[in-house]
């Protein structure tokens, strides 16, 4: 499926079974098992440019103050676990990482404004956090059960968590053994923002889904590979865990449109704002100079031979690139001809 057709398929799917779409995301919607780009090195120089995406300002808001992230761990999530994705956010604004690094790949996100011609904020900060342990709405989620286990985080009666609209991220983050609508068919995350209705606020949040178990040749590429691409060697995974390494990616995918559409009428392409094309899923599947197709691009490799293409504070990480809208091509942090 192309990606716009996929972001159809979800949507549609989200117009059928709740109020409102939602904005889906999964790694590579575009893989044509055996066309000509599986090969490596055949790849296009960014197919992820041109001439003939209109990426508009729809002049809504865009998150220009301090960025706040809370995470809901829903599940059972290990400690080493959570540092990885705690280290990732925390490696957005970090000034410290080695380049090519997080914070380079935030600058893109960062070249987007709002009415007043404010960026986008340079600080994104982990905030309180929230654990669900006991799975308070089940083990299968609906987009609907979703903005439910929002609201008992937010309301809760000990340490609920802070609810500021403008500044306030609430990324939902749902262990392998969790179900949530659409997971690994149509997609591995996406963000909307919750109803009054049903959380008594309007909330820009996000869900990444533990792809682990369920379907990380999916979700989790290329730290596993589909089984339809037999030959295919999954690539090693920069911090040993095939399921978070590759949430990493699908969270930033998602921080990033949070950030540019928190309420889905600011930054996105397409003539349908039931059917936005946002800055991230315009990079879908590109980490690296000439990526396009399957081919992720050009990445690189530690002394363990596990993949990367950015740094972060104390650990490396597989992030996929964002649109920049002044150059109108994918960009990121690692890209050779910069
Ligand atoms: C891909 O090509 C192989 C060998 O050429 C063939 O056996 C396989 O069925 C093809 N797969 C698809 C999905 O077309
Ligand atoms: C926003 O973050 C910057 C840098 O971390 C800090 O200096 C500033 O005081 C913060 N502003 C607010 C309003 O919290
Ligand atoms: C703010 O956005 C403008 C317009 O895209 C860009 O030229 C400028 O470099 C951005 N500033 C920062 C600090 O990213």
């Amino acid at each position: 499926m192309s990606p716009l057709l996929s972001l159809i398929a979800v949507t549609v799917l989200a117009l059928t079974f709740s109020p409102a779409p939602v904005t889906g995301w999964r790694p590579w919607p575009h893989m044509k098992p055996n066309s000509s780009d599986l090969l490596y090195g055949g790849s296009k120089k960014f197919e992820g440019s041109s001439e003939f995406v209109h990426l508009r300002y729809h002049m809504g808001p865009v998150l220009t103050e301090n960025i706040t992230i809370h995470p809901i761990w829903y599940g059972t999530w290990e400690r080493s676990q959570k540092k990885i994705i705690r280290e990732f956010i925390g490696s957005i604004s970090s000034v410290d990482s080695k380049r090519p690094s997080v914070s380079g790949w935030w600058k893109t996100v960062q070249l987007y404004t709002d009415q007043t011609g404010a960026n986008i904020s340079r600080t994104v900060r982990l905030g309180k956090e929230k654990n669900d342990r006991f799975y308070s709405h089940g083990k299968s989620l609906t987009r609907l059960s979703i903005q439910s286990v929002i609201k008992s985080a937010v309301t809760a009666k000990t340490n609920p968590l802070p609810t500021n609209p403008k500044s306030g991220l609430y990324l939902l983050l749902t262990a392998p053994d969790v179900y949530v609508q659409d997971f690994c068919g149509q997609v591995c995350g996406f963000h909307y923002f919750t109803f009054p209705s049903i959380v008594g606020y309007t909330l820009p949040y996000a869900w990444v889904g533990n792809s682990a178990k369920q379907c990380p040749g999916v979700c989790a590429y290329p730290f596993a590979v589909p089984t339809y691409m037999p030959g295919r060697k999954p690539l090693k995974s920069p911090n040993g865990d095939v399921g978070v390494d590759g949430m990493i990616s699908v969270i930033g995918h998602e921080i990033a449109e949070l950030a540019t559409n928190p309420l889905v009428n600011a930054w996105y392409a397409g003539p349908d704002p039931s059917f936005p094309v946002e800055i991230a899923d315009l990079c879908e599947g590109i980490y690296g100079t000439g990526g396009g197709g399957s081919y992720t691009g050009q990445l690189m490799e530690d002394h363990d031979g596990a993949t990367y293409n950015m740094n972060g504070i104390r650990r490396r990480y597989l992030v996929q690139w964002v649109w920049n809208h002044l150059v109108n091509y994918c960009t990121g942090p690692n890209a050779l001809d910069q």
